[in-house]
């Protein structure tokens, strides 16, 4: 069986200090790929800031063989994003792969959510997306290559309590994935997002030590470094990985159904409808949100 290799490809993980990122690296840097290990340092909360964890691991690497650049940049500024990426070309000349990794969290139920926990989250995770992969994707576009992986979570794709900052922001990057996907394709520029569950200090307190022994971050990474790989031509999806399980998770629409609305559609007709309205069987993904309207919405248009 031929090996899965990075060799001669350049590689970004943000966040890549500790926890997942650290085992992306290292994965990726095991199989040929020159990485930039880019961390802020901080605390879990988005405080703080310094060079040791990103360092920790650039050592790592280079004791095992590999290449790899620090960069203690936060990513949530776009001049943070712009020197992340100036990392990469000033080391290695490109940007093949991104991987959006970096994270933080400041849980609180929404009645009591302070707007600076609500921003700071936001701004980590998606905006920190935004500035990181716009000045990425500029140069994969120059080179007609790239493979870009968000990290999302399943506090957003189905919730979880405490968690609307996180989880919005989280349900954001699939939204920009989405996007990417598309305006991507022309330059061969892939784009999926992973929905992780491991062991790291962002879950160190809320899962049982049991249940964490067994959630090593190291059983997330292949499938996150399968996703980057040349020969993968997967794009626009969501991928659910945690514990050695490995799936895909997908918006889907269901048939619905057309009520005449010559003369107007009442309440009690959506009343009537429900079953209808709300049955899932036959539902189907869409690649776009033309297709989507295609599908469902314009065919009862006539004209
Ligand atoms: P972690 O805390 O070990 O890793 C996140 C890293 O991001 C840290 O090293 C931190 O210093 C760095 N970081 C924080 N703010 C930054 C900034 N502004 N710029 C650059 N780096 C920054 O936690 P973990 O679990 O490895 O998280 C990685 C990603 O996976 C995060 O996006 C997290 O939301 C996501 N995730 C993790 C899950 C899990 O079960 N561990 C579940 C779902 C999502």
């Amino acid at each position: 069986m031929s090996e899965v290799r990075f060799d001669d490809r350049v590689a970004i993980v943000t966040g890549a200090g500790g926890g997942l990122g650290r085992a992306h690296a290292l994965l990726l840097a095991s199989r040929g790929a020159k990485v930039v290990v880019n961390d802020l340092g901080g605390a879990r909360d988005g405080t703080g800031a310094g060079t040791a964890m990103s360092d920790k691991v650039v050592e790592e690497i280079r004791a095992a063989g590999g290449e790899a650049t620090a960069n203690y940049d936060g990513v949530d500024t776009v001049e943070g994003g712009e020197s992340i990426v100036k990392t990469a070309l000033d080391a290695y000349g490109k940007v093949d792969i991104l991987i959006n990794n970096a994270g933080i969290l400041r849980d609180r139920a929404f009645h009591n959510l302070a707007p600076e926990d609500w921003d700071k989250v936001q701004a980590v995770h998606l905006r920190g997306a935004f500035c990181v992969t716009q000045p990425a994707l500029r140069v994969m576009r120059q080179n007609s290559y790239g493979r870009i992986v968000f990290t999302t979570s399943a506090a957003g794709l189905f919730g979880n309590f405490g968690q609307t900052n996180y989880g919005s922001a989280k349900m954001g990057l699939v939204g920009l994935m989405n996007v990417i996907k598309i305006e991507g394709q022309k330059y061969s520029i892939l784009a999926n997002t992973v929905a992780p569950l491991a062991a790291s200090r962002l879950t160190e307190d809320i899962m049982p030590p049991a249940a964490l022994e067994k959630l090593v971050p190291e059983l997330v990474s292949p499938i996150v470094a399968y996703l980057c790989s040349e020969e993968c031509t997967e794009t626009g999806s969501v991928w659910s990985a945690g514990g050695g399980y490995y799936g895909r998770v997908a918006m889907v629409e269901g048939k619905g159904v057309f009520v005449d609305p010559s003369a107007g559609v009442t309440i009690e007709q959506v009343r009537e409808n429900w079953g209808k309205i709300k049955d899932m069987s036959g539902a189907e993904e869409f690649a776009n949100a033309n297709a989507e309207g295609m599908a469902r919405i314009f065919p009862h248009l006539g004209g």
